[in-house]
């Protein structure tokens, strides 16, 4: 009798063993879109703060873990997973790409479903608070985004749409998002329902994901939704310090109510201003608040500069110098220290709000420090600004005709993109060969764009921007003859808008002016048509100037001839 006992008991442990080993849980297919990732996701100096490195591991380990979710919502309706699949998807995730510790990451607490969001049901409940007609608009604005056909444009439709849409649906959620966990919860489930409508074509899935990946604000290390509020020590801690501010305040308010009397409304307007000034330090408190923006501490932007050594220094602008900053995963960075007599006020809300504003040929901001040094970080240009390229020595490589075509369509995309921003329509303020950056691949990129903010919005909106046109004529102009703006080195100092002009109205040689380096190596018409283009666009009146989507179709235009 207690044989046979033990003999069933033997199978059960074996039939838990097997079941331990051979069924996971996970129903997500993680082969139809591979990653490998590249960078460490541990921090190993401190456990506390993630790095950027483990940020942007984390980061893009996690997309193919949703675009897996995804196929997953195309057959089953459901988006998020339960705690148990969650748990099991990760491990099976960190099995696949076993070269990277993804356990910091605790993709778990990203993929799994919350009960308190309503966004987090299923595909049908999130079109359901979309409404139906809502939900078309989006798709047809995202429909585009196949990979090869993918165009800044088509994706800037996207987002447009896809941000009203989210904000309906947190509207239509019922005041049930909670927080910016609730937000991202909501995201999170938009993304993937509107991929997983055309889970077939993994080229538009890929494209949304690319398009679209950037508008949720994943944090790490991710915080949990709470399911009741006051079981948080931190906001029980919270609303104890408010309740005594208040009554210390009622306290104060009581003594100096004679002395309030007779405060004039600009204390009272600098007051506000605190007030303001507090709560954007309250919201950098976290280090991925603002649209994915870092916050680097005085530490690392230190460390990444050699202490700000001169050897780091790439450059120096109005606001201050330039520096180029390798960060501990490798990567460059450049990182532009705002001189102690120009700190900006509004600094964290002006940064949030310009790094909404992207497009591949304005520069991107990646983080800020705003403790100790005022400073902001971004992409690293790694050849260098167009004045090095256009009037530097003769030693440095001449960019060929081609190239300054393609960059010269660069600048005017960005010019555009700026001017008809629907956020907010911008002018630049500040073209010129040193803000026009290059890549690695000669894309140009233009730079400087706080300053741009801080100059351009005391001024009357369309004179900036026709300014910007007249700014981008002269630049045109460089890039045809590689000289300075005004020769002060011949005998009789010449303007080069002068020349330029003189050439199309007497009817001189256009090639005249052509850059010597350049070897005769051009198009004769689209040169000619690049310096009529310049010429219009520097013309004295600023009606007459054309705006920057006339440009830009032309210098299209002159790039299909070649
Ligand atoms: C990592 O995974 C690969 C392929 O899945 C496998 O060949 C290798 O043995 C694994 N390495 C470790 C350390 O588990
Ligand atoms: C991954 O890193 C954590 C520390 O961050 C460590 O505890 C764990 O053992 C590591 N896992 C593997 C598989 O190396
Ligand atoms: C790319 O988009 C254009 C315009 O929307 C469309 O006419 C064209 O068919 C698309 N090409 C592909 C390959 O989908
Ligand atoms: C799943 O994807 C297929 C193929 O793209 C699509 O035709 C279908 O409508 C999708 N199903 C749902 C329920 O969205």
């Amino acid at each position: 009798m207690a044989d046979s006992h033990i003999f069933f008991l033997f199978i059960l442990i074996s039939i838990c063993n097997l079941h331990n080993i051979n069924s996971s849980t996970c129903t997500l297919d993680f082969k139809q879109f591979p990653y490998e990732a590249g960078g460490e996701c541990i921090d190993t100096a401190k456990d506390s703060k993630p790095t950027r490195s483990m940020y942007s591991c984390c980061h893009s380990a996690l997309q193919p873990i949703y675009q897996a979710m995804v196929m997953r919502a195309n057959l089953s309706r459901f988006i998020f997973l339960d705690p148990t699949q969650a748990q099991d998807c990760s491990a099976m995730y960190q099995g696949i790409h076993n070269r990277t510790n993804l356990s910091n990451c605790r993709f778990q607490d990203f993929i799994s479903s919350s009960t308190t969001n309503a966004c987090s049901s299923d595909v049908n409940s999130v079109m359901d608070l979309l409404g139906i007609e809502r939900y078309d608009d989006l798709r047809s604005s995202c429909r585009d985004l196949l990979m090869g056909n993918y165009s800044d444009d088509v994706c800037f439709n996207c987002v447009i749409s896809y941000r009203r849409s989210l904000q309906a649906l947190e509207e239509g959620n019922g005041g049930k998002v909670e927080g910016s966990n609730g937000r991202r919860v909501c995201a999170e489930a938009l993304l993937v329902t509107l991929a997983s409508s055309d889970a077939g074509s993994r080229s538009w899935v890929q494209g949304t994901f690319s398009c679209l990946w950037d508008e949720i604000e994943f944090s790490w290390p991710p915080q949990k939704t709470k399911g009741s509020l006051l079981r948080s020590k931190k906001l029980l801690a919270a609303i104890l310090i408010a309740l005594s501010l208040v009554i210390i305040a009622l306290i104060l308010y009581k003594i100096t109510r004679k002395r309030l009397q007779y405060a004039s409304q600009k204390e009272i307007e600098n007051l506000s201003v605190m007030v303001l000034q507090k709560t954007l330090e309250d919201d950098s408190a976290n280090p991925f608040s603002c649209s994915g923006l870092y916050i680097f501490s005085r530490d690392e932007v230190s460390r990444a500069t050699d202490y700000f050594d001169s050897s780091s220094l790439i450059g120096e602008g109005n606001l201050g110098k330039m520096y180029i900053g390798i960060m501990p995963s490798g990567m460059r960075v450049a990182i532009k220290r705002i001189n102690e007599g120009m700190k900006l006020h509004g600094f964290v809300g002006e940064i949030c709000m310009m790094a909404k504003i992207r497009h591949p040929n304005l520069v991107t901001i990646l983080g800020y420090c705003d403790k100790g040094d005022q400073c902001l970080v971004y992409e690293y240009c790694v050849n260098g600004d167009l004045a090095r390229w256009l009037l530097g020595d003769q030693r440095a490589q001449v960019i060929t005709w081609e190239q300054r075509l393609q960059i010269a369509i660069g600048i005017a995309r960005g010019l555009w993109f700026l001017h008809n921003n629907p956020l907010e329509k911008m002018a630049h303020g500040d073209i010129k060969l040193t803000n026009i950056l290059l890549n690695e691949r000669l894309e140009a990129k233009i730079s400087d764009s706080v300053l741009w903010n801080h100059k351009s919005k005391k001024m009357n909106e369309l004179g900036t921007m026709a300014n910007d046109v007249f700014n981008f004529g002269v630049v045109l102009l460089q890039l045809l003859t590689g000289r300075k703006r005004i020769d002060l080195s011949s005998s009789k100092p010449q303007s080069l808008i002068n020349e330029a002009r003189n050439i199309v109205s007497k009817g001189g040689s256009a090639y005249s002016m052509a850059d010597p380096r350049l070897n005769g190596a051009y198009d004769p018409t689209t040169f000619q048509t690049v310096l009529l283009t310049a010429v219009l666009c520097t013309t004295a009146s600023e009606r007459e100037r054309p705006n920057m989507e006339v440009i830009l179709r032309k210098l299209q235009d002159t790039e299909a001839l070649v």
